[in-house]
């Protein structure tokens, strides 16, 4: 490469603060992430608290994990939560007509959930049922988890052994109204939002509830634009969006055994994500120009082929460091626009998709997408720096996608983060970053990297691809000079 990638760095007094909501997960109740991945049971031989594997407890809270969404997706919209509450052995089973056809004991549940988040320090975010339930039952949801005086479903959740409200803030209206929560159109579900939204008091939880509206599918621009319109700002605190980086729903090739071709394609689909969030952002500042309403990501993430032996609805996938090129470009795109952007979901946490963890019996590994998640933390609640610079092309045959990704934060202590990707298959990239008017003036860095893109952690090799410290970089009197390697996720500190 000729010449350097010249990065420069606006100490913007305005910019927004990087929601540490951004960094959120996901758990359904799909294939091994609940049952076998999070929740083994208390009579199992490994350890846990209340059933959780102690492993992951521990994991997630190195990783900072701010939230959790659960039980769904679609599960959700089929999810009855009284069946899950009360003696494990008096609940009734579920069918998850979803997800493999298989039958659930029900034994994980309201209580099970909203422990864990507090051992977690997550928020919770419930997804409630409005495809296949009733205003009812989702409004005594609320009142179950959140009223402190005396009710009907407070006094339930006392005699369940549960004395304080829990306190959930984040409440999903359905998920996927456009497809699995009911085929609806865009106009149905925002009167059916509407319904349900008012009925969702917040019982006197101090801080008030979030309610945040199922949103588009990927480029569908018009769901967002008739939610806007005909929801009032009042009813709503956020808009979803979800977005699978799918090479061809089709056709979504193997998660390992994959050539530069289809990495590409992965990440053109990745990149999207920039153009995504531009554009719903554009029509939600039509009808809310303070942006008081947040985009919601709540799904996202790189979706292959199942593993080869694995049940097709479990959709159980390996995690390269192709993933972590694809989460630490989508995770700066989020910062990026931290404007709107201030919550999101990686799909999912555990034995799913582009999982941060992967179990197998006693053994557990943490996956690259798991370090990407762990380096950004930085950012979380951190003031954004907003960043200009012309990134090189990366080309394969005909096409091109910019190579470079980057993003930069200033935490409450003055430490400055920049997170870089070199999302280029062939070609190393060098960087060069202005940052004399930073108060920072020492710089650390480190970097995740391999040395194939088909590289991977396995239960054999949990370690192949960690954070290491990178030396690959000079501060030439307040000019930063990096060579950043191709396919690799590096983020510099500077205090
Ligand atoms: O994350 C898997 C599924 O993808 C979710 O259940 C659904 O919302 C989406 O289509």
């Amino acid at each position: 490469q000729k010449e350097p990638v010249i990065i420069s760095i606006k100490n913007d007094a305005s910019a927004p603060v990087i929601n540490k909501n951004i960094y959120g997960h996901f758990a359904e109740h799909l294939g091994r992430c609940i049952y076998g991945g999070f929740f083994v049971g208390d009579t199992s031989k490994i350890p846990n608290t209340n059933g959780v594997r102690n492993d992951i407890i521990k994991a997630l809270k190195e990783l900072k994990i701010p939230n959790l969404r659960w039980p769904g997706g679609c599960f959700a919209d089929t999810y009855h939560w009284k069946d899950g509450i009360g003696p494990k052995e008096q609940r009734p089973t579920i069918v998850n007509q979803w997800w493999g056809g298989v039958t659930e004991d029900n034994s994980f549940g309201t209580h099970d959930f909203l422990n864990l988040c507090e051992v977690l320090g997550a928020e919770p975010y419930l997804s409630g049922n409005v495809g296949s339930g009733t205003v009812q039952e989702f409004a005594d949801w609320i009142q179950y988890a959140n009223f402190g005086g005396k009710s009907p479903m407070s006094d339930l959740r006392k005699k369940n052994g549960r004395t304080e409200p829990w306190k959930v803030k984040y409440w999903g209206i359905g998920n996927e109204a456009w497809g699995c929560g009911g085929n609806m159109t865009a106009e149905y579900y925002a009167g059916e939002y509407r319904k349900f939204a008012t009925f969702m008091a917040d019982w006197n939880n101090s801080g008030g509830i979030n309610r945040i509206a199922s949103g588009a599918n990927s480029s569908d621009y018009n769901w967002t634009e008739v939610l806007m319109k005909n929801i009032p700002l009042n009813m709503l605190g956020g808009v979803g969006v979800h977005h699978y980086s799918v090479i061809d729903w089709n056709k979504k090739g193997d998660a390992v055994n994959f050539s530069e071709e289809q990495y590409f394609k992965t990440m053109q689909q990745a990149l999207k994500m920039e153009e995504l969030v531009t554009k719903h952002a554009a029509v939600m500042d039509k009808y809310d120009p303070e942006k008081k309403v947040a985009m919601v990501v709540d799904e996202w993430g790189g979706w292959y082929d199942v593993e080869k032996g694995t049940n097709s609805g479990f959709l159980y996938q390996q995690n390269t460091i192709r993933d972590a090129v694809l989460a630490g470009a989508t995770l700066n795109i989020f910062n990026n626009h931290a404007d709107r952007v201030r919550m999101a979901n990686l799909a999912q946490c555990v034995n799913v998709l582009q999982a941060v963890i992967l179990t197998d019996k006693t053994k557990m590994i943490l996956t690259p997408t798991y370090h990407v998640m762990q380096m950004y933390n930085v950012h979380q609640d951190a003031k954004l720096l907003p960043l200009s610079f012309n990134s090189p092309l990366y080309t394969l045959k005909d096409q091109t996608i910019p190579a470079v990704s980057a993003s930069a934060s200033k935490d409450k202590n003055g430490a400055v983060h920049i997170s870089l990707v070199n999302i280029d298959a062939v070609n190393k990239h060098k960087i060069e970053i202005d940052v004399k008017d930073l108060t920072s003036k020492n710089f650390t860095a480190s970097i995740l990297t391999a040395s194939k893109l088909q590289d991977h952690n396995s239960f054999e090799n949990p370690n192949k691809i960690v954070p290491v410290a990178f030396k690959g970089f000079e501060n030439k009197k307040g000019k930063l000079e990096i060579i950043i390697p191709p396919f690799s996720v590096l983020v510099l500190e500077g205090k």
